[in-house]
C-alpha cells in the first residue's frame, strides 16, 4: 500500500519532518507545485520552512501554490481568512511571488467558474507535486465533510456543525464562522503527485486509526487516502495513540 506513517515524538519533531519534506520537494524540483493547508496543525510546520528559508536552506522563488480552502463568504483582509493566515504564517516571511499564490476567492461572485477556474489551473500548472494536509476530527480534509462525493473537483460546501464547533476557537464567538467554504474536492487531492498528510495531539487519535484501518466510506473522508500511491502521514505520539 502506498502509505508511509511516521510518528514524531512531540509536536516540534513532527512540524521539523514536514518542513523537510516540503523543502526537500522544493530543492529537488524547483519549480515545483505545492498544494497547502491551514488550521492549527501546520503553523509549526511553516515557522520551520520561515527559518529554513532565512537560513538559505530553501528558495521559494520558482515555487507555484494552491491552498485547499478558504472560508465562503470572507473578505481576504478579515484575520480569520486563510488568505490572512497564509501571509501571516509563510508568505510573508519568504520569497514567493504574489502571482505564484493560489488561493480560492472567499469573495467570488461566480463561484462556478473561481471552482472550475481554480482546478483548471492546477491542471495546467502540471498538477500539485506534494499536497500538504490536516485532518477534522470528523475525518475531513480540506472542507470535504463526511458523506462526501469522491468524484467532486473544487466547489462549495456547507461546513458541518462539528467543524463550525471546532473552529470556533478561532473566532470571538461562534455566530462569526462562516457556514460555508470553497473546497478543493476529493477528486482535486487525489489528484497530487505525493500527500503529507499531518496530526497531532489526543483529539485526532481515533480518526487517524479510522482513515487508515477502518472502511474506505464517504462518512471518513480521509479513508480515500489509502487508496492513493504515495502519501506520507506524520503524527505525533497522542494522534499515533492507537495505531
Ligand atoms: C480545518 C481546515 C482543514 C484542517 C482541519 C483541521 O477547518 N479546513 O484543512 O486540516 O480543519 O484543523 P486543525 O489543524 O486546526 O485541527
Amino acid at each position: 500500500r502506498g502509505m508511509r506513517i511516521i510518528v514524531s515524538n512531540t509536536y516540534e519533531e513532527m512540524s521539523k519532518k514536514a518542513a523537510t519534506l516540503v523543502a526537500s520537494q522544493v530543492n529537488l524540483k524547483p519549480n515545483s507545485i505545492l498544494g497547502l493547508a491551514t488550521g492549527g496543525t501546520p503553523v509549526g510546520m511553516y515557522r520551520e520552512l520561515v527559518k529554513m528559508y532565512q537560513e538559505d536552506e530553501v528558495d521559494f522563488s520558482g515555487v507555484k501554490t494552491f491552498n485547499l480552502d478558504e472560508y465562503y463568504p470572507i473578505d481576504k483582509t478579515n484575520d480569520q481568512s486563510y488568505y490572512y493566515y497564509m501571509k501571516d504564517n509563510l508568505f510573508n516571511h519568504v520569497n514567493i511571488d504574489e502571482e505564484n499564490i493560489n488561493i480560492p476567492n472567499g469573495k467570488a461572485e461566480d463561484i462556478e467558474t473561481e471552482c472550475y477556474e481554480y482546478d483548471k489551473n492546477i491542471y495546467n500548472s502540471g498538477g500539485i507535486d506534494l499536497q500538504v494536509l490536516g485532518i477534522g476530527t470528523n475525518g475531513h480534509i480540506g472542507f470535504n465533510e463526511p458523506d462526501v462525493t469522491f468524484e467532486s473537483g473544487t466547489h462549495k460546501v456547507t461546513l458541518d456543525d462539528e467543524t463550525i464547533k471546532a473552529n470556533s476557537r478561532f473566532f470571538d464567538s461562534i455566530e462569526e464562522v462562516p457556514k460555508e467554504a470553497i473546497s478543493m474536492g476529493m477528486k482535486t487531492i487525489m489528484q497530487s503527485k505525493k500527500i503529507v498528510l499531518l496530526a497531532n495531539g489526543e483529539a485526532k487519535a481515533k480518526i487517524i486509526e479510522k482513515m487508515l484501518f477502518g472502511e474506505i466510506s464517504p462518512n471518513v473522508p480521509a479513508s480515500i487516502l489509502q487508496l492513493h500511491p504515495h502519501v506520507i502521514v506524520i503524527l505525533d505520539k497522542e494522534a499515533a495513540k492507537y495505531i
